[in-house]
């Protein structure tokens, strides 16, 4: 993936084949990326058959100095069809440039999946939103200045995040917000000024993912369902400073309940 003149999509269909080959299983339904807060849905959403290193996978093993990279699993859903679980994301902050960013959704897609459901733990512009919080991604503004299109790729992103799909996460939860995901760079947090400027041109959530994967996943045909867990008000609307900690402790603490509402939302699809 490092190499310019290699195609993403000739190794995304390579990770795709390695994972056929390593879980018996030649086809998956639907995909979810779990974010933070997130990563008990896996355990609920059905039966993990297999679980694969994702150093194991072409385009995952990252180059040296990173510690982690995480699984991918495959999971028979109790309706039988095949979920992939990815708990491997690579943030845009990490700087192995934007191919690796998206490269788990272009294998899921050469998977099979139809459906790519991406989660995260973001920050909340909307100050009536509690830690612990989720809700539904409408839109997104891509901040980033960067996307994973190559070359003259004009896609449509109208209706990016599905309408179809939110209306189905509602009939589920009705009570269910949504708002617009400003993807920023990150890995520092945003200054007030910055969510100030996020707030004013039509933004709700602050995150540092999501949105390029949503983009890779609709050029890869997947229907987009996008959801946050609000760990914690964006700075300035929120008055205490952010910590990781903060983010990490609301997102244990709202693990059970939101993993619940994704089990449900996945048996729905
Ligand atoms: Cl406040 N900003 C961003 N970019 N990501 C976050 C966050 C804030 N809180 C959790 N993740």
């Amino acid at each position: 993936l490092d190499d310019p003149a290699a195609d993403p999509f000739v190794v995304a269909q390579q990770a795709a084949d390695r994972i056929a080959e390593l879980t018996g299983v030649a086809r998956h339904d639907l995909a979810l990326t779990l974010g933070s807060g997130w990563g008990k849905a896996a355990e609920i959403i059905g039966e993990t058959t297999h679980t694969i290193p994702a150093t194991e996978v072409p385009g995952f093993s990252k180059p040296a100095l990173e510690g982690h990279v995480g699984t991918l699993r495959s999971v028979l859903l109790p309706n039988g069809k095949r979920a992939l679980v990815i708990g491997a994301r690579t943030h845009y902050y990490e700087n192995h440039g934007v191919r690796r960013v998206v490269h788990s959704v272009r294998t899921a897609a050469a998977t099979g999946a139809k459906t790519m459901i991406l989660t995260n733990g973001a920050g909340g512009i909307k100050s009536h939103w509690k830690p612990g919080t989720p809700v539904l991604i409408s839109d997104h503004i891509n901040l980033t200045a960067d996307s994973p299109l190559e070359g003259a790729t004009f896609i449509d992103l109208t209706d990016l995040y599905s309408t179809r799909l939110r209306e189905l996460a509602r009939s589920i939860s009705p009570e269910l917000d949504e708002g617009v995901y400003c993807q920023f760079r990150g890995p520092h947090y945003e200054t007030p000024a910055e969510v100030q400027m996020a707030k004013t041109i039509g933004g709700h959530i602050v995150g540092m993912s999501t949105a390029l994967e949503a983009i890779a996943a609709r050029q890869s045909g997947m229907e987009v369902l996008g959801m946050s867990l609000i760990t914690n008000l964006a700075a300035g609307i929120q008055t205490t400073p952010l910590s990781h900690e903060e983010v990490i402790e609301a997102g244990r603490e709202a693990e059970p309940v939101i993993s619940k509402l994704l089990a449900d939302i996945v048996a729905a699809i």
